[in-house]
Formats: C-alpha cells, sequence, structure tokens
C-alpha cells in the first residue's frame, strides 16, 4: 500500500511507494519519458512517467497533462541529486496515475509577465514559485511575532475593526455608514490595547488595518496587517530592547524554517544571519544632521534635492533609505518633532516640539517597520493635546478615562507584517507580501 504523503516530507520516505496528489508545474517531454514537476501545496517534485513501466492509458495522461491539471500520482521515491524541486534530490518514479481534470490553457505560462497581469490574476499567480515561497514565509513571519510574544508574557487581546473615531491621522480614514452614523475601519488597535493594559499588563493586538493613502508607493497598502504590543510600566528604552530581540528573534526563526524559499527568492541570507540585537540608536536631530552632511557630499542636484530636509519635517522614503544605508541593521530613530507625529505621544521633558517616539527602519531600504512611542499618561496634557489637534473630545472620552483611574507610563508600537514580509524577503515592492493587494487602483481580485 502507497503512503499519501507530503512533498515537503519526501526525503522520509526513500526506496518507498508513495502517493502525491496536486497540479501539474512543469513538464519535459522526452517521448518514451515524461517528466512531470509536480507541486501539492507543501513542495515540488519530479515524478518521471516511463512508457514501458505504465499501463498505455496511464502514460497517455501523462502525456496529455497541460500546466495545472489535477491529478493523484503513485509511484516509488528514489534519491537522485539531479532530481529538480522542492525539496530536490528526489523523483518519484510512476506506477500508476490518476486524471482528476485536465486544465484549460493557463494564462500564467513559466516565462516573464508583466505586474499588472499577474496582479489581475493574482487568484492564480499565488501557485507560481516564488509568491508561494514569498506566502510561505509570511505565514512563519505572522506566527513567530505571535509565538513571541505569547512566550514572553503578552496577552492577545482583539480590538475592533469598527471604530467610532481616529486612531492615527485624519486625513486616512475609510468612513463608513453606520447605521445612520459615520464609523471608520480601524487604522490601528492601539487606543483599545492602552485600556486592556490596564487589565492585563502587557498586550498585543494583531489585525487587519486601513489607510486612505492617496499616494501609490511601493510601501503603502489601503489594508495591511499590523501586529501591536503594548506595555504598563514601559519607557522608550524599554521598548527599544524589546523590539531588537523580538525583531532578531522572528528574523533567526525565519532562515532556520525558510532556506529554501529564501533561495528560491534568491535572497542574500548573510545580510538577515546578521540581524541581531543591539541596533543602533539615533535621534531624529541626528538623522537631519547626517543627511544634509550627505547631501552636502553629493553632487547629483536630483539626488540633492530629494535628501533635502529641514529640521522638523517628515521623513519620505528617500531620507529614510539614506538613513537605513549607514547601518548594516535596522536602526531606531527617535524623537521626531512632535508635529509629524500622533496627538498621543508623550513630549520629551523641557522640550516639548519632539516627542519619545520611535521608529525602526529596516536595512537595504526597506523603510520604516515599526512606529510606536511612550504615550501621554497626564489626564490634562492628553486633554490639551486632543484640543489642539482639533478633534472632538466626546469621542475619546473613555480614552481620556484610562488617564483619571489609576493612569501609568506606557509604551508600545506596531509592526507592519507587509513591509517586514518585503524586507526580509528581500522585495521591492509591498504588492507581493499579501495574498490580495488592496492599492490605490486595484480591489480585484
Ligand atoms: O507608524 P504607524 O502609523 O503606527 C501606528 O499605527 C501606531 N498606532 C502603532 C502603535 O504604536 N501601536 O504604523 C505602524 C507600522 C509602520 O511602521 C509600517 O510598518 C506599517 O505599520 N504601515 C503600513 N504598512 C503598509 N501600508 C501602509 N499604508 C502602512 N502604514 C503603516
Ligand atoms: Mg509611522
Amino acid at each position: 500500500m502507497a503512503t499519501l504523503i507530503n512533498i515537503g516530507d519526501i526525503a522520509q520516505y526513500d526506496g518507498q511507494e508513495v502517493t502525491v496528489r496536486g497540479w501539474l508545474y512543469n513538464r519535459t517531454d522526452k517521448g518514451r519519458l515524461q517528466f512531470l514537476l509536480v507541486r501539492d501545496g507543501t513542495g515540488v517534485a519530479q515524478c518521471v512517467a516511463f512508457k514501458k513501466e505504465l499501463p498505455s492509458d496511464m502514460f497517455e495522461i501523462a502525456q496529455a497533462l497541460t500546466q495545472e491539471s489535477s491529478m493523484i500520482v503513485t509511484g516509488t521515491v528514489r534519491a537522485d541529486e539531479r532530481a529538480p524541486g522542492y525539496p530536490g534530490g528526489f523523483e518519484v518514479g510512476i506506477t500508476s496515475i490518476e486524471l482528476i481534470q485536465i486544465a484549460g490553457e493557463y494564462p500564467i505560462q513559466p516565462k516573464e509577465h508583466g505586474v499588472e497581469f499577474l496582479m489581475d490574476n493574482r487568484h492564480l499567480w499565488v501557485r507560481s514559485l516564488r509568491q508561494w515561497a514569498i506566502l510561505r514565509i509570511r505565514a512563519t513571519i505572522i506566527s513567530a511575532l505571535r509565538n513571541w510574544l505569547d512566550d514572553h508574557g503578552y496577552m492577545l487581546v482583539d480590538t475592533p475593526i469598527l471604530t467610532p473615531a481616529a486612531g492615527e491621522n485624519t486625513t486616512t480614514l475609510f468612513e463608513i455608514d453606520y447605521y445612520g452614523e459615520s464609523a471608520f475601519l480601524a487604522q490601528t488597535g492601539q487606543l483599545y490595547n492602552e485600556a486592556n493594559i490596564a487589565s492585563f499588563g502587557k498586550v498585543y493586538c494583531f489585525g487587519p488595518t486601513f489607510r486612505a493613502e492617496k499616494s501609490k508607493t511601493r510601501r503603502h497598502l489601503m489594508e495591511f496587517w499590523m501586529i501591536e504590543p503594548e506595555m504598563a510600566f514601559f519607557d522608550l528604552e524599554d521598548l527599544m530592547v524589546m523590539e531588537e530581540q523580538y525583531i532578531s528573534a522572528v528574523v533567526q526563526t525565519v532562515l532556520e524554517k525558510h532556506r529554501m524559499e529564501l533561495e528560491i527568492l534568491e535572497r542574500d541570507i548573510s545580510k538577515l544571519e546578521n540581524i541581531t540585537p543591539p541596533f543602533a540608536r539615533i535621534s531624529y536631530d541626528e538623522a537631519v544632521e547626517r543627511l544634509e552632511k550627505l547631501a552636502a557630499e553629493i553632487d547629483d542636484p536630483e539626488r540633492k534635492a530629494e535628501l533635502a530636509i529641514t529640521w522638523g519635517g517628515d521623513f519620505g522614503s528617500p531620507h529614510e533609505t539614506a538613513i537605513a544605508e549607514m547601518f548594516d541593521k535596522p536602526v531606531f530613530v527617535t524623537n521626531y518633532p512632535s508635529a509629524v507625529k500622533a496627538f498621543y505621544m508623550q513630549p520629551v521633558e523641557g522640550r516639548p516640539e519632539v516627542c519619545r517616539s520611535v521608529d525602526l527602519l529596516a536595512p537595504e531600504g526597506y523603510g520604516e517597520i515599526t512606529g510606536g512611542s511612550e504615550r501621554i499618561y497626564d489626564p490634562d496634557l492628553l486633554k490639551q493635546r486632543i484640543d489642539e489637534i482639533g478633534i472632538s473630545p466626546e469621542n475619546y472620552a473613555w480614552y481620556l478615562d484610562l488617564r483619571r483611574y489609576g493612569t501609568v507610563p506606557h509604551s508600545g508600537f506596531g509592526l507592519g507584517i507587509e513591509r517586514t514580509v518585503a524586507w526580509i524577503c528581500g522585495l521591492p515592492h509591498i504588492r507581493e507580501t499579501i495574498p490580495y493587494a488592496r492599492m490605490l487602483n486595484r480591489l480585484y481580485p
């Protein structure tokens, strides 16, 4: 009796008779020998149909299979280092083949296609090897992010998606009609996390978040996933120590589990092996100085203009990339101007024009992967900030309550899953890091 196996485990079955169920990924026709590359979701294996060893009707099936045809194949596993596949080094000598469906002419060929075409066919593109590798790594990144928190005393507390008020910037809200009232898709779970820490101490939320970002960049999605830890009695330094350990652990987990996928993506692994604590810390002031110095040394006027910054301005992606390139690990940038950050961030004592915020910039130009801060915990100061930025205090009455009943210093941050996946996988654009990207001009499929 053949054993039903996952191709990913094929190495454990050398010499045994196995059954695999899947789809034809590619084929090489050598007449009497048909080399079928079969994928089953867990891997890709070369299955060889040899005319002499198969009943003629089965050999005809093997010859007729088109790309993405579905089938059940039984045969004997044999080690052969030349055999392609993921993992390679083993092939299946077919003894029987059962057809499920001959697939119609498949739109995605094993050749180059334009990216818009591929995005239109995303429901099929997810089957391609590179996409398979990326989305497997994404799944591991998410589980590693959650497991680390679960193992370190953080409790998952879910936060709502339908919310009555802005959590971040009021210009990027998706508004919906909530039985005649206006409501918004969550931009963050942070404000609710701040309520939850007073019950549980260290918490996190994980879920989709929404930002109506009316710009087309390779780092922005309308719908993205964020994990947000929030901790009572944490200051900015505690936050950075936790983040550098957390992110390093996640990168190392991906390296342990996904050598094969990283190879498919041609990722330079040495860059990831280097991700261990500590990460450098620089202030916004220092970052601006470094940028000014860099711009002064550059002759190309276009590049000079791109890097231009005056104190007080927010960093754009050229600035973030230039700063990150000065380090070979992620770098923390602290104490941004209060004016470019959210209303809830704690001002620096004696220097309220900057706040106790920290962004983590990924190396190799992948930009900001986490954003966080100490939160204002003084009730009067928070009320004052709410009034200053002109959001309605009635909507934030519950949030102000948190500062009234046992307020404590606290901090937290949000990590964007897609930017983290882009960085770890080495992808130039964020659109491939999520199964179905939502962008300015894309809501299909
Ligand atoms: O810096 P952001 O806006 O921070 C917050 O939302 C805080 N409330 C988080 C917190 O302190 N609990 O977003 C956090 C991260 C960014 O660093 C980035 O990785 C990602 O979320 N992000 C996006 N990713 C993809 N597309 C977008 N439009 C994103 N906006 C933010
Ligand atoms: Mg941010």
